[in-house]
């Protein structure tokens, strides 16, 4: 036994490099007494390169293996009175794996221990040769994220499918580097992975740059999620805020919108005709997302305005009319309500969001700046619960990683904040995702405010430096035992250190990521005062730059062009009366006709970005006050 550990140990070249015993097991703990200043062993702490520090590991042999532990705790429990006499030094350490060494001299890892320490084992720290054979995996999914605290020639690398199989959190105060940390992780990823299904929810829209040619980035200007793909519970958030107060026009659409979907299947056009085939005895819920028009719902709630004998019940009907009728000229909601054609355009919508054809932009990057704040949270849930269907329906054939940055705000702890039917969607992936290769990437900088069952669903958590002690005490309570004293100093982590814990590391480890590449930085989102205040910035120019993105917000020239395009398409007035000029939208326009007749699908063209800034601000304006007057003499 004493040969093969000695031939462990000694690949660095020496012999016995023990600096304590063992004086105390209990379960998967122990405690080494080690030899201190002053002790029988001397000064042999000293050597700075064997002394202990928080995260070490060490090794402790036995007669077959060698038992692999972290210190998880160092102190002196009675100090002397002066310096250089002899005093006890101990460490406490977490049992956390072993090395079973084999005939030829080679061992293999194992998570977890076997053979325990006995009382008077001599400890040592892990020697090189012990750490690479941990640390470094040979299986075929792993990727380097950076270096191990303890030897930074040895790689840190992550299991990508444990990682991403079991769900993953990126956990840490503002500024300590979670954008960044999710950034290289997943660039690591994609790099081994070029055929990748990954959705990102950017909330400051900071990525894009972090992934370059590898993105597809959809931002509200580029998104389509046509009404008719929201759940009834999403299109009241949207359309009616607060249901408690306005019942009688959630009844109203409750009962109408069904009635549009059948009248869209049973009516008119070759796509429908389509859709007609394919569910000739389907009856509409409110929930079947199935395409309908808003001209055919606000027609028929006029159908049952006219059959109502007490004008008094009008008004939940007309309200809605108003609210259907300006949310579908609102600019900001045109990517929503402003379909140039209705019509079953949902396998594009899942192709480009969850990149089939991958079309080598293997993650989708959702900017959801510029998206009114209102919407935000039925956008998530939209995309959070197709991403569970989409995998559930693909058989497990796409496996999609969702990455939920700014998780506290979707999944809070507070069951009267959020929104509910998000938080559903979120805790199904988080649940029940696994079977069908739906996975989940949380990053928060509040863990205390999340809800505590989603994040006990993320097997592997990289704890960055944490400062409040709320949140670094459920990160501790998602830990098991052995590692929990690891994260005794979260709040001492430097900069791009991490605890990484759980499935997809192969041990509790103090990890140093890799630096990113300058051109990969997630655009930062802290301003930068004093780089800024050194010159003045600021002629008319400028000024009237920043008043037109302003008011562009709200309403841009260009945009209400578009949208007062897609409203008359979506009433059925003729669209020329907004023909927009930018020839990519013309393009994109007859390409989608033509798909609604059938014709061959060109998903590349489909995804161009509708460039319609030509447009000039005089015609649009007159061209939507034009329609605004033919809608009235309707
Ligand atoms: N892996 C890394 N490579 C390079 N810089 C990093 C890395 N991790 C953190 N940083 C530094 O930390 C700063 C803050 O990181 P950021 O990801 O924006 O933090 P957070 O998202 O937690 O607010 C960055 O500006 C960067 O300088
Ligand atoms: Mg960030």
């Amino acid at each position: 036994m004493q040969s093969t550990a000695a031939a462990l140990a000694s690949s660095d070249g020496d012999g016995d490099r023990s600096i304590g015993r063992i004086v105390s097991v209990t379960g998967a703990k122990a405690i080494v007494l080690l030899d201190g200043r002053g002790g029988a062993e001397g000064t042999r702490l000293q050597v700075s390169a064997d002394k202990p520090e928080m995260g070490t590991l060490f090794a402790i042999d036995t007669a077959n293996t060698v038992v692999l532990s972290i210190v998880s705790a160092l102190n002196v429990p009675v100090p002397a009175h002066r310096e250089g006499e002899a005093e006890l030094w101990i460490a406490e350490l977490g049992l956390v794996g072993e090395l079973v060494k084999r005939a030829n001299g080679t061992a293999a890892f194992n998570r977890g221990v076997s053979v325990y320490p006995t009382l008077g084992d001599r400890v040592r720290v892990a020697s090189r040769l012990e750490l690479e054979q941990a640390f470094y995996d040979d299986k075929r999914d792993s990727v380097r994220v950076g270096s191990i605290r303890q030897d930074p020639s040895i790689a840190a690398m992550i299991r990508v499918d444990d990682l991403l199989g079991k769900h993953f959190a990126i956990l840490g105060t503002t500024g300590t580097g979670k954008s960044c940390t999710t950034a290289l992780i997943l660039r690591s990823i994609l790099q081994r992975n070029p055929a990748a299904h990954i959705l990102l929810l950017d909330p400051h829209n900071e990525y894009a740059s972090s992934f370059g040619e590898w993105g597809e980035v959809i931002s509200p200007r580029n998104m389509q999620l046509p009404y008719w793909l929201l759940t009834f519970e999403e299109l009241i958030e949207v359309l009616i805020g607060n249901p408690q107060e306005r019942k009688a026009e959630i009844e109203i659409l409750q009962e109408l919108i069904p009635l549009a979907k059948s009248r869209y299947g049973s009516g008119r056009g070759n796509a429908a005709r389509d859709l007609r085939r394919a569910s000739s005895d389907a009856r509409y819920t409110v929930d079947t997302p199935v395409p309908y028009r808003m001209s055919d719902l606000l027609q028929v709630i006029d159908e049952r305005m006219g059959k109502l004998e007490n004008k008094r019940d009008l008004s939940p009907y007309r309200a809605l009319k108003t609210r259907l009728e300006s949310i579908t000229l609102d600019p900001r909601y045109a990517f929503m309500f402003g379909s140039l054609t209705i019509y079953d355009s949902m396998a594009q919508i899942l192709g480009r969001m969850f990149r089939v054809p991958v079309n080598s932009k293997p993650i989708t990057i959702l900017e959801l700046t510029g998206l009114p704040t209102e919407i935000v949270n039925v956008v998530v849930s939209v995309l959070c619960r197709m991403t569970f269907d989409f995998a559930l329906w693909s058989e497990g054939q796409v496996p999609v990683t969702l990455v939920c940055e700014e998780a506290h705000r979707y999944v809070p702890t507070n069951p009267s904040f959020g929104f509910e039917p998000c938080k559903r969607a979120i805790a199904k992936i988080a649940k029940e995702g696994r079977k069908y290769g739906a996975s989940l990437c949380i990053v928060t900088q509040r863990p205390a405010e999340i809800d505590p069952t989603i994040l006990s669903q993320c097997n592997t958590v990289f704890a960055l430096r944490m400062s409040n002690d709320r949140d670094q005490e459920i990160v501790k309570s998602a830990i098991a035992d052995t590692g929990a004293g690891l994260l005794e100093f979260l709040s001492a982590l430097g900069q791009r250190e991490a605890i990484a814990f759980g499935d997809g590391v192969t041990l509790p480890v103090r990890i140093k990521f890799d630096e990113l590449p300058a051109h990969a930085m997630p655009r930062s989102s802290s301003a930068r005062f004093t780089e800024m205040w050194q010159k003045s910035v600021g002629d008319e120019g400028f000024l009237d730059s920043i008043v037109d993105r302003w008011r562009n917000a709200s309403a841009s020239a260009a945009d209400t062009l578009q949208s007062a395009s897609l409203f008359a398409e979506s009433v059925n007035l003729p669209v020329n009366v907004a023909e927009p000029p930018a020839p990519a939208v013309c393009e994109d326009r007859r390409l989608r006709s033509r798909e609604s007749h059938g014709e061959r699908r060109d998903f590349a063209a489909l995804r161009r970005e509708p460039s319609v800034a030509a447009a000039p601000p005089a015609k649009s304006a007159g061209a939507v006050r034009a329609m605004r007057e033919k809608l009235h003499q309707r």
